[in-house]
């Protein structure tokens, strides 16, 4: 708190609201007592400048382009660190000693096998059915199969449920993709890396030996990395919502996912990827740009802007890098597709239209690309989002559930419909 003050005046009504400080970044005006002392309620629709919640797991600094985990900058832990140590800052708030890392990465290890009865599951799914669907279905059933960690009041059970999602995201993944294409599932092995394993369930075949690339696995991790947390963001800010009430972490967690599909948050990977595909060719760029700056076209340049990050999404520039080393190890020189996305990027961070309103390349541009080279079906983007957002949404679920003055989330409105009237018959109508 500080002992600043910020007055709001309503014709001659006159109120004071607290202002509090964060240790980095924009003040907040606490308006909690807003609607009891006005008898008003605030509209903000989007929440784009409402702060909901306390948090001291991520920083953003949007204009500045900067993103902090626990203080951590993300292109540090993308350089020096590795996902399951990222989870653990996540989750515990800081990077684990050896013995600790040792500890952490066997837990998660211990859990990466689903309980048999699950791949059932999967059979009851269409082959096509796009592999969001059948990621939402199945991690909401994890509750129906880990009854023993779905007690939110049981700080154990809790950290259970939290290492059992870590753990068994990529095998669920995996499945999903395994029977969207017909092979048989490959189980997990826990003498690969938790990035490895994930490669190894979802290419190799029973048939052949199948040796995972270490560059590639390297790539997946930090893809991983990059995705992990990302703040207050509209799937985080679902999962919380979702918990507030009590529900259990997987039922929280697959309502992230499902807000997570969408193609303004995770989907934009998939729908970057698509529209470069039918970009096709340079030449065909400033058509779509144009399209893009055409108020009367819907048409967005998808992968390019943020809420947040009016700057570059410095995601995308270590996304970049990544999507180059990717491209090398496995020989592409010449794709189309890459030739494409560098063209717009150059077009894009010229053109005054850009410019003006900050739209920089964000992460889900150079991901998809990347994505695509590793093998991945364009369907399957979002669902390896998914999968490294789970440990944001489950740090943040978790801070949430342990703060003392958690209580369930419920927004106002400004209401506009009729005012009250009575019941008209059928035959009066
Ligand atoms: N192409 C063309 N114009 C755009 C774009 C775009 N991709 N994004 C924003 N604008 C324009 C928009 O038309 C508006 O113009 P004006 O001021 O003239 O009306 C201005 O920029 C501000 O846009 P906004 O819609 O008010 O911004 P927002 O903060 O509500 O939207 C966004 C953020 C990410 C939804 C939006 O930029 C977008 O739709 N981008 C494409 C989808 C995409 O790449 N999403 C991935 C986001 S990053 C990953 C994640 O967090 O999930």
């Amino acid at each position: 708190m500080t002992d600043k003050k910020a007055t709001l005046n309503i014709g001659d009504e006159h109120y004071e609201f607290d202002i509090r400080e964060g240790s980095i970044g924009p003040d907040v005006i606490d308006i909690a007592p807003l609607y009891k002392n006005t008898d008003r309620f605030t509209f903000d629709p989007g929440f784009t400048s409402t702060a909901s919640c306390e948090s001291a797991i991520t920083y953003i600094d949007g204009d500045a382009g900067v993103l902090l985990h626990r203080g951590y900058p993300i292109e540090q832990l993308a350089e020096k660190g590795d996902f399951l140590e990222t989870c653990y800052l996540l989750l515990y708030g800081d990077l684990p000693t050896a013995p600790q890392k040792e500890d952490f990465v066997n837990r998660v290890t211990y859990h990466t096998m689903l309980h048999d009865q699950m791949t059932k599951l999967f059979t009851g799914f269409r082959r096509d059915a796009h592999p969001m669907a059948v990621m939402v279905g199945v991690v909401g059933a994890l509750s129906a199969f880990y009854h023993d960690s779905t007690d939110i009041t049981d700080e154990n059970q809790r950290m259970i449920a939290s290492l059992r999602m870590i753990a068994k995201m990529p095998t669920i993944a995996a499945m999903a993709y395994k029977y969207s294409v017909g092979q048989p599932f490959v189980y997990p092995r826990n003498d690969l890396d938790y990035a490895s394993n994930f490669l190894h369930m979802c290419f190799a075949v029973p048939a052949e030996e199948y040796k995972v690339d270490p560059v590639l696995a390297r790539a997946m991790d930090r893809i991983f990395i990059l995705h992990a947390d990302h703040e207050q963001n509209a799937s985080t800010s679902t999962v919380r919502l979702a918990g507030s009430s009590g529900a259990n972490p997987f039922a929280c967690v697959a309502a992230g996912i499902a807000c997570l599909w969408g193609p303004a948050h995770g989907g934009a990977n998939e729908a970057a990827l698509t529209m470069l595909h039918e970009i096709g060719t340079p030449d065909r760029i400033p058509e779509f740009v144009a399209r893009a700056k055409d108020k009367s076209d819907p048409f967005r340049l998808m992968g390019f802007g943020h809420r947040v990050y009016k700057n570059y999404d410095p995601r995308a520039k270590i996304m970049q890098q990544t999507t180059h080393e990717v491209l090398g190890v496995l020989g592409i020189k010449d794709d189309p597709i890459l030739d494409v996305a560098m063209e717009l990027e150059k077009i894009a961070l010229e053109d005054p239209y850009f410019i003006e309103r900050g739209l920089y390349p964000n992460i889900d541009f150079y991901s998809g690309i990347t994505l695509k080279a590793l093998g991945f079906p364009t369907e399957m983007f979002t669902v390896l989002f998914s999968l490294a957002r789970t440990v944001g949404w489950i740090a943040q679920w978790k801070e949430m559930i342990e703060d003392p003055r958690q209580k369930i989330g419920r927004p106002r409105q400004l209401y506009t419909g009729p005012e009250k009237r009575d019941y008209v018959g059928m035959s009066d109508r």
